[in-house]
């Protein structure tokens, strides 16, 4: 009898090694930022053509005995997401779950639209499987974003969850910074199954800041209420809140960020963004900007395993920050997060990386005996 899974691994296989002989060399041919812009529209497109997404998923689903995630009060088919960055438009999320992953996550979206920092702003270290950005969160603005949302199918029609980053607006303060989160979280709550407070990207002046106790308290507390409010509405429900912070944080700041997620009913964590940190090779190189990848693998692990120990394991983790194969994702799990998000692993390994993974995790899983991942 054929053996199909045989041939679904082999043709996954088999696309691997083409995108790494044949489409990386060209793609790398292009700035790092274009050759983005050419995958993303390809997402788009790719979206928008239903029945070969169908057959992709089909082609990409894991074995039956493969046990569905859940994490704050959400089901996710496997533990791997595309982090935030990617699609920063909201346009090609819907062929995600063709390409194997498990939830996507858009954004980082502000309140007003803006362009981001001046071109170049995005580089690539191939020897060291790193990207350095400062894009600065050019995007379209909440508004004009929510109206494409609106269009496309809603929370409880899609094929995986759907995450919405928020930022803050450039030009907005640091003392306006709650009311600015406040207008993209009225304008897309309605669109996600979670929402993700940035407070971590290096790239937008003083953002960080935002991680300090009190004004980080203070945001918290105003996202809560907020979401409180909503949830009172007839129709509506609390949507699920996470926060994304940034490798750079000490051991006690991220206590007191861990004690502020509490405080204020916080759903889950996610670690972690870039590095402003040049770690080996990196302290010579003169580019302004957060550095993800390989080098930032560690880091990211380490603090991923800080918070499930802080935590007792009870704060859904999503982890993230180089992984760039499947005993990378294990070992996040293995830290404690309940699932993984990739980016940079993705331009060296490609397109169908994701799919790579999930199937891998769920053998390991399967091998577990069904315990994690
Ligand atoms: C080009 C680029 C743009 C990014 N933009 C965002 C963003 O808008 N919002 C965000 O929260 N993270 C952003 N990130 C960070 C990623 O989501 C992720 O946290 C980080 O890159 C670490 O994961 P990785 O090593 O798998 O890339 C960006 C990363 C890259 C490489």
């Amino acid at each position: 009898m054929l053996d199909f899974s045989a041939a679904k691994i082999k043709v996954i296989n088999n696309m691997d090694i083409t995108y790494e002989r044949f489409l990386r060399p060209l793609f790398f041919k292009l700035d790092c930022e274009h050759a983005h812009d050419l995958a993303a529209t390809a997402m788009t497109v790719l979206g928008k053509m239903s029945p070969v997404c169908r057959v992709m998923e089909r082609l990409a689903r894991l074995p039956a005995a493969a046990r569905p995630l859940e994490a704050f009060g959400l089901q996710f088919p496997n533990a791997v997401g595309l982090a935030a960055g990617f699609d920063k438009h909201g346009t090609g999320w819907p062929a995600a779950a063709a390409l194997g992953f498990g939830h996507v996550e858009i954004g980082t979206i502000t309140a007003l639209a803006q362009p981001g920092n001046p071109k170049p702003r995005a580089f690539r270290y191939p020897a060291e499987e790193a990207v350095i950005n400062r894009m600065g969160f050019n995007n379209e603005g909440a508004e004009a974003i929510a109206r494409r949302l609106a269009r496309m199918p809603g929370p409880g029609k899609r094929r995986i969850p759907l995450g919405i980053n928020i930022g803050k607006s450039k030009v907005t303060p640091l003392d306006k910074a709650v009311e600015d989160y406040l207008i993209s979280f009225g304008l897309l709550a309605d669109h996600a199954d979670y929402l993700v407070l940035n407070v971590s990207s290096p790239n937008t002046p003083d953002l960080r800041k935002l991680q300090d106790e009190q004004r980080l308290s203070e945001l918290l507390a105003a996202l809560d209420s907020a979401n409180r409010d909503r949830a009172s509405k007839p129709g509506k429900t609390r949507v699920p809140l996470l926060l994304k912070i940034a490798p750079d944080l000490t051991f006690p700041q991220i206590d007191a960020v861990l004690e502020q997620l509490t405080a204020n009913h916080f759903d889950g964590i996610i670690a972690t963004n870039t590095t402003l940190a040049r770690p080996g090779p990196f302290a010579i190189i003169d580019q302004a900007g957060g550095l993800s990848g390989k080098p930032i693998r560690q880091k990211s692990t380490d603090i991923i395993r800080y918070i499930a120990r802080a935590t007792n394991g009870k704060l859904p983790i999503i982890g993230v920050g180089g992984i760039h194969s499947s005993s990378d994702a294990a070992e996040k799990l293995d830290a404690g997060a309940t699932l993984v998000q990739i980016y940079t692993g993705m331009i060296y390994r490609g397109p169908f990386f994701a799919r790579e993974l999930a199937r891998n995790l769920s053998a390991r899983q399967m091998r577990m005996g069904g315990r994690g991942w």
